[in-house]
Parts: structure tokens; sequence; C-alpha cells
């Protein structure tokens, strides 16, 4: 199988081309590198997934994907932004994908209030073009990123494929709806496979600098203070990466179907009559934002000196995460708590940075 990952410098991007080599597929890791955040993080993550690749990294990754004998698959990387329209077009031409897994996209929700602009280059523009690729190379499946910021200003908790998600409090979400709403019509007129996944705040390993976890580390062992936004009242459903990885492999493996039972005259939100299915991926068990905290200054051994500040613009102040229909369409099961998943992040932030 070859596979088109995009957004492979990215943080799940990565992990999910590093799983996808560990069971032998060939991946072509596509990324523009831009500069929302360092640069210099994106580029040693590619050189680790190139380092896997080539047999060179000696680091245990996703042994239970490697089947005996089983060698790995190549990697190649394309440096390219998804809006290049006519690259695209060549991208898929050349190289015929069976599947892709579409993750580059402009993330953050605070960003999208700052910069509008590159939230409709990326992620609408840019996820057309992969739309386009599909639709004209016959590709198998697209599996895409969505996200719980989708659920805006509902609070119907745990959040619900099966619930509404039309009301959006920040662009960020929008254009990720947008795509949702995008992949059914592709979908429906060309008989498209789509599934969109909604991610629950990712954490792990080579994560994000603009999220929660790492921002915290970083300022907690500089001895800054940190801010706590809603005066620490959130809820999250914090998601460690390896199991979003099992569950985005577990989806590209399962082709969205046209559901049978699907009533045009009573619409269910996250299936269809075509071949498109919307499935939430998250952890399915919140924790409080000082609990998150609390476990990240044991494994730093250090408290955190707490700015409480208020709720910021176009965020929402708890997410929950139903998993139901992923786990009946691929057998998805999180299992990682939070106690070992930070701490698998403090290890690696202190091997990294310090
Ligand atoms: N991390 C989370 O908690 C989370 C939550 C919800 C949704 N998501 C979604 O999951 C996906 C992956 O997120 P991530 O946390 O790995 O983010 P990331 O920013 O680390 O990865 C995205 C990658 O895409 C690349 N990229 C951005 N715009 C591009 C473009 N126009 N063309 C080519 N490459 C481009 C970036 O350089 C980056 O390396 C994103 O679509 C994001 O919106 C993430």
């Amino acid at each position: 199988m070859k596979i088109l990952v995009t957004g492979a410098a990215g943080f799940i991007g990565s992990h999910v081309a590093l799983y996808l080599l560990a069971r032998g597929n060939d991946v072509v890791g596509l990324d523009n590198l831009n500069n929302y955040y360092d640069v210099s993080l994106k580029e040693a993550r590619l050189r680790r997934v190139e380092a896997f690749a080539n047999g060179s990294l000696k680091e245990a990754i996703y042994e239970e994907a490697q089947a005996p004998g089983q060698p790995r698959g190549s990697f190649r990387f394309e440096k390219m932004a998804l809006e290049n329209r006519d690259g695209m077009a060549r991208l898929f031409e050349r190289e015929q994908f069976d599947g892709v897994i579409n993750l580059a996209a402009q993330a953050g929700v605070r960003h999208s209030l700052n910069a509008p602009f590159d939230y409709i280059d990326s992620n609408i523009t840019g996820f057309l073009t992969v739309l386009e690729g599909c639709r004209h190379h016959k590709v198998g499946h697209l599996v895409y990123a969505s996200t719980s910021s989708v659920y805006g200003a509902n609070t119907n908790m745990p959040f619900s494929v099966h619930n509404p998600a039309d009301h959006q409090v920040a662009l960020y979400g929008a254009t990720k709806r947008a795509n949702e709403l995008m992949a059914h019509s592709y979908s429906h007129l060309f008989s498209m496979p789509t599934t969109g996944l909604r991610f629950f705040t990712v954490y792990g390993p080579w994560g994000r600098p603009d999220m929660a976890l790492f921002l915290f580390t970083d300022a907690i062992l500089k001895g800054k203070p940190i801010n706590v936004f809603n005066h620490g009242h959130h809820m999250r459903d914090f998601t460690y990466v390896d199991d979003i990885v099992r569950g985005v492999v577990a989806a590209l493996d399962t082709p969205a179907t046209p559901d049978k039972t699907w009533d045009s005259a009573n619409p269910a939100p996250a299936s269809s009559s075509a071949p498109w299915r919307i499935h939430n991926i998250g952890n399915g068990n919140p924790e409080p934002l000082m609990r998150y905290i609390e476990v990240l200054e044991d494994c730093l051994g250090k408290k955190a000196e707490k700015n409480f500040l208020p709720m910021q613009a176009g965020d929402v102040p708890d997410t929950s995460a139903s998993v139901e229909t992923l786990e009946l369409a691929t057998g998805y099961k999180p299992d990682t708590p939070i106690e070992v998943g930070i701490r698998r992040f403090v290890d690696w932030y202190k091997s990294y940075y310090l």
C-alpha cells in the first residue's frame, strides 16, 4: 500500500508515518514546513521518520504493527503546500496513492482570531486539492483530521457525532466543519470513501509547542508562571498520541461505506447514503485541567506558579468524547492514562531540550 500523509512533519503526522512504515506501507510525507511554530522541531521529526525508514534509528517504535519478517516501508518527503493546485495534481498523478491521511492544516483556535486567512488557505483551499486528487485518481480511502472544536457552542456532554455541530465559536472549527461538509459532497457525487476524525486534545512526545502541556513544561522548568485559563475550571478529554495513531490507522483500514439505514427524511448527522463517516477520536475519559497540571508537576518534581485568567475568546469550557462509533467500526480502545502519557512527554522533552 502507498499512503500519502499530509502534515508529516507535524506532531500527529510524524507519528502516523512511523506507524505506517512499521507495518510495511510505503509513505509519501507532505508538509510545507511553515513557521507557525519552531521549524527545527518539524525538521527533527522528519529526520526521525527518515531514520526509522532506512533502519538507522534503533528505537523500538510501534513494534505491535510489525509482522515478523515484514520489512519497513519506504519514506519520501515532499515539501509542498496543500494549496499548490498544480503541484498537488502532479503528485497524485505520479504516485497513484491507495490511501490518503490528511493531517496538514493550520491548527490552533487562538491563532484563527489573528490570522484567519491562514485557515482558509490551508484548511479550505488546501483541503479542496486533496479532495480533487482523491477524486481524479480513485484513492481507496481519504481519512482527514477534524476537531472536537466543531462542537462549538454545544454543551451536551459527552460530545456525540449523533448531535449537531453547527454553532461554531471560532474560524478554526468552522473550517474543520466545512471539511466534513466538503467531503460529504465528494463522497456523494463521486462515491469516494471519506472518513473525518474529530480529534480531542492530543498530547505526547514530539508534541506541539503552542499547546498547553508544552507551554506549561517549558515555563515550569524555567521557573516562570503558567497561564491557567478559565480559572482552571476546564475539563478536557486529553488523548495520548499513540492511541490516536492506532485509531487513525484503524480508520484508514475501514473505508467508509454507504449507511443502508440512513433516512433522508430524518438524516443522521454522522453517516449517509454516500460512503462518508464522521467519528470522534478521543480518550473518552475527561480530566480536570488542574489534575493534568498536578500530574505534570509530579513528573517534573516541581510546583507551578499559576496565573489564573478568564476563558480565552473562541475557547470552550469543557470537552468530553463519546468514541462509541469509532469503537464499533474499528475496535478502537484508547487506554493510556494521563499519568503514563504525561510521564512519556516529560521524558521526551527533557531528552530533546535539556
Ligand atoms: N493536536 C491536537 O490536539 C489536535 C486537535 C484537533 C485537531 N487536530 C488536527 O490534527 C491535525 C494534525 O495536528 P498536529 O497537532 O499534528 O498539528 P501540527 O501543526 O504539528 O501539524 C500540521 C502540519 O501541517 C503542516 N501544514 C500546515 N499547513 C500546511 C499547508 N497548507 N500545506 C502543507 N503543510 C501544511 C505544518 O507545517 C505542520 O507540520 C491538524 O489538522 C489539526 O487541525 C489536532
